[in-house]
């Protein structure tokens, strides 16, 4: 399974999921802005994958903050951060929980360096605790596949949009390592291509039997008899929940309902955010325009086209079967449901139920 971000002496190391599959480098972020950067123009991309850069990034940002006003400057570093990309909640999750350590050390007059270590172990924990969550949640999602499916997926929620392990991927991975024979029918999501160019390569590097398919063709594929369930992840969860993920998602549930196809979501309690009361309220990014005009730099829309990029949209709970997270299952209705789940998961070890 590929290694989607590490911590290193030399910096924050991502593989560059721009390039892929053609190409298998690795950028390094020495910096804030290089991990902002790295964001932004989507070097990285998955919710859990952000959140574990972003967080990377504040320890970085506290490594390297100098002089009168350090405070200020991890302020800075976290502010920065927090504009890259405004859908996916796990960014502001982990940024937030960086923040409230750095606070809480300051105040307590722990010394600066003793900080900045605690802060880089903190970066690194927050990445080791989404693979185990993954881990978790690909266990109660394997249950739910039946027996020898095919499992429509959207985008790409496998190791490379997470720590790793991946969500809806982790799922299927789960399935395998089961012992059920699942295959998957990957989207190829347009305009930015992540099922054709990130889950078609990331499956074939686990052999995973994988088929590609245009998103124009999943209903066909559906209607057919050939999918027998759909498993995506999610950018943000709101309070009842609807759930945000990669455009194209509230159309194939959509179609799914249609079908009589089981669609689930796989994400991690720090995708839920319970302060929402519907999806509705979730923030949408708009991506440039140049992402569906062209693709690889080939124009393939007349010059002055009007255009809308909308790179994620929400699929109301009605369409959803259940949401798969590491702490278990909810669903309808969700409130209460995800609100238990959300409370294990920040519960002290051990007073979880
Ligand atoms: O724009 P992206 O590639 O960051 O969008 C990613 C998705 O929509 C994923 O499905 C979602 O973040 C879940 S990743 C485990």
């Amino acid at each position: 399974m590929v290694s989607t971000i590490e911590w290193t002496p030399a910096g924050v190391v991502m593989i560059d999921q721009r390039k892929l599959p053609a190409e298998t480098t690795f950028k390094v972020c020495r910096d804030p802005e290089d991990v902002a950067d790295a964001i932004r123009t989507m070097v990285i991309r998955g919710a859990p994958a952000i959140g574990c850069a972003a967080a990377m990034g504040v320890a970085l940002g506290v490594q390297q903050a100098d002089g009168e006003d350090i405070d200020g400057q991890v302020d800075q570093v976290c502010d920065l951060l927090a504009s890259t990309r405004p859908t996916a909640v796990n960014l502001f999750w982990a940024i937030e929980r960086m923040r409230t350590l750095y606070r809480s050390l300051r105040s307590s007059g722990v010394e600066i360096g003793e900080i900045r270590k605690r802060m880089a172990d903190e970066a690194c924990r927050v990445l080791d605790e989404d693979i185990a969550a993954n881990r978790a949640l690909g266990v109660h999602g394997a249950n739910l596949m039946p027996e020898g499916a095919t499992v429509m997926t959207h985008c790409n929620a496998g190791a490379l949009a997470t720590g790793g392990y991946g969500t809806a991927l982790g799922v299927i991975r789960a399935a395998v390592e089961g012992g059920n024979a699942v295959t998957v029918l990957a989207n190829e999501t347009r305009p930015f291509m992540q099922g054709s160019r990130l889950t078609a390569w990331e499956l074939q590097q686990d052999d995973i039997p994988v088929t590609l398919v245009t998103d124009s063709m999943a209903g066909h594929m559906m209607q057919r008899g050939y999918v027998q369930a759909v498993v995506v992840g999610a950018d943000r969860i709101a309070g009842n929940g609807d759930v945000a993920n990669k455009i194209g998602t509230y159309s194939v549930a959509v179609l799914a309902k249609e079908n009589g196809i089981p669609f689930y979501v796989a994400a991690p309690t720090s995708t839920v955010d319970l302060s929402l009361a519907s999806g509705q309220e979730i923030p949408i990014e708009e991506r440039a325009t140049d992402e569906v005009t062209q693709i690889r730099g080939h124009q393939i829309a007349p010059e002055e086209t009007r255009v809308r990029n909308p790179a994620f949209d929400v699929t109301p709970n009605r369409y959803v079967a259940a949401i798969v997270t590491e702490q278990g299952i909810a669903r309808d209705p969700y409130r209460p449901a995800l609100e238990r789940l959300v409370a294990q998961a920040n519960a002290p070890k051990g007073d979880a139920d």
